[in-house]
Parts: C-alpha cells; structure tokens; sequence
C-alpha cells in the first residue's frame, strides 16, 4: 500500500479517507474569507465543517457539515441549502457563498437577535448592543420556549418602533422561527424545548462551538418533524394572550380597586 500511494494520488485517485485533518479544528476567518449573517454557517466556516473562505458552499458540503458538526440527518440539510440557492443570482446555481446572504430583505431580515438593522448600518456582522437586547429576556440558564419568543419580539417591537423602513413578512417570521428554533437543536434540549444560556451565549459572541464550556453536538439525530415542531412550540409562545385571570386573581384585583 505504501507503495502505490504515491501512484494512485498521481492517477487522481480518492483515497479512503475523505476528511481533511483539519476538519472541526477553529480558526478565525482572515482579511479574504467571506462570512454572513448566520452565525452558525460562520461557525461551520471557522471551525472547517464548511471551506474557511466561505465560498463555494455546495449542496454536499452543506450537507457534510450539518450533519458531522450538528447531527442534523442529511434531508434537513438538503433543505436548508435549497432554500439558500436564491441567494446565489446565477440562473441554475449549484452553489453559494458566505457573502452572498448579506442581501437585505433576501434571506437576511430586520430584528435579529444578534445583528443591528441594516437601516442603521451593518445588518450582518455580530453587534453587542443588539445582542444585549435579546439576552435581557433569558432570565435563567435555561432559555426556554417563552424567552426566545420574547427577545424575538421585543427586537421587531424595537425595529418597528425606530427603523422606519422596518420589513417583516410573513415569510420571514417563519426563517426567524426557524432560526430560534436552531437555538434548541444546536444547543438544548429539543424534547424540553429549552436550550443553555452560557452555550447560546458563547456561540453567538465567538462564532464558535462552545466545546470548551462542555457542549457536545445532539447525541439523537435532528430531523425535519423536530423543526416543525419546535417552530411550532415558538410561534404560540410568541402570542401576547393569556389563559383568563385565577377568579382568586381577580377578586384581588378587584378589591384592590375598591379599597
Ligand atoms: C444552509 C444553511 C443555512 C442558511 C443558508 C442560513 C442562513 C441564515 C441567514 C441568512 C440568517 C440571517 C437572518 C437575519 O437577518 O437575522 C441566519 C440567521 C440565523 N441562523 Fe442560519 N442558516 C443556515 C443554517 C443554520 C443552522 C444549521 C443553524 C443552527 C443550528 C442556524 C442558526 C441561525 C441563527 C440562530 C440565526 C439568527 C441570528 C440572529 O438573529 O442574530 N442557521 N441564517
């Protein structure tokens, strides 16, 4: 073997191994690498799942990521990279770059939770403040269903408020749902529906997989029924409705107004 190696890499053979050695190690991005507005297809870059320059980000090597890096199966890649091909202007592209999803209003939307507005700047790179604002609602270690909900609406409550050309359709509302629901899958508890504040924290401010805090990538495979469910999950936490007040509750109430 030792000696047709040299033979078979000369006849442009595969060799049985396919992963570089450096898969999985981190590595900031240079002056010349392409990142974008997802911080975990930056962290896949920066970590080598994906290529570190951002760029040519096939259906395979999206696929070889998601499911080496985060145990998602291979069809929920599959979909997560046909719904990134319009970010790619060439008719029939087979292929998208980092840089090519700082689109505004494309893929990229108003009120993320780690990104300022494009209205008021850069809509793509990790801003604190805007950060700060979504962290203020996870009020424990655990984040639940409840507080990603609430910093996902607070941020369009502060857009809506100031940006005045704040965009939010209905298909956006579902990438955001997605996106919160990406919290639970990459990092938490998709059964509980809750997933690690200290985890969510360090990925977003470092672009990096929190390996050193002790996470480890989902032991069960996520699959597409644990998506819609979670999305679901985070769509009704974001209502502002209520079950009716305890009767003790409101006799309180009440006598509170009386007195
Ligand atoms: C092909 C795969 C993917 C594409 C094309 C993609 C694309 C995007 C884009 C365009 C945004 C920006 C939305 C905004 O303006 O806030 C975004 C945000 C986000 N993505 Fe991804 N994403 C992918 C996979 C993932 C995966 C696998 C995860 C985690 C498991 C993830 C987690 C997130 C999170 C948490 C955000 C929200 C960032 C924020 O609100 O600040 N994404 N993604």
């Amino acid at each position: 073997m030792m000696r047709l190696t040299p033979f078979l890499v000369a006849a442009g053979v595969a060799l049985a191994n396919p992963d570089p050695p450096c898969k999985g190690l981190w590595k900031a991005p240079g002056p010349n690498d392409f990142r974008g507005p997802c911080p975990m297809l930056n962290t896949l870059a920066n970590h080598q799942f994906l290529p570190h320059d951002g760029r040519n980000l096939t259906e395979t090597a999206i696929i070889d990521a998601v499911t080496s890096a985060l145990n998602f199966n291979a069809s929920l890649g599959t979909i997560l990279f046909e719904n990134a091909l319009i970010a790619n202007p060439e008719p029939n592209a087979t292929f998208f770059t980092l840089d090519q999803l700082n689109v505004h209003n494309l893929l990229e939307h108003d009120s993320s939770l780690s990104r300022s507005d494009a209205y008021w700047g850069n809509g793509h790179i990790f801003n604190q403040t805007a950060f700060d604002q979504s962290r203020a609602y996870w009020t424990n270690d655990l984040i639940t269903a409840d507080q990603l909900a609430n910093a996902k609406v607070a941020r369009q409550i502060h857009s809506k408020s100031f940006n005045p050309t704040y965009t939010f359709t209905h298909t956006m509302e579902e990438f955001s749902l997605g996106e919160l629901t990406a919290l639970i899958v990459g990092f938490g508890d998709k059964e509980a529906a809750t997933t690690n504040r200290t985890f969510v924290e360090y990925f977003f401010q470092n672009e990096r997989l929190p390996e050193e805090l002790g996470w480890h990538k989902m032991s069960s495979v996520v699959n597409l029924e644990d998506i819609l469910r979670l999305n679901e999950i985070i769509r009704n936490a974001t209502s502002l409705f209520t079950t009716a007040t305890p009767i003790i509750g409101r006799r309180d109430f009440h006598s509170g107004l009386l007195r």
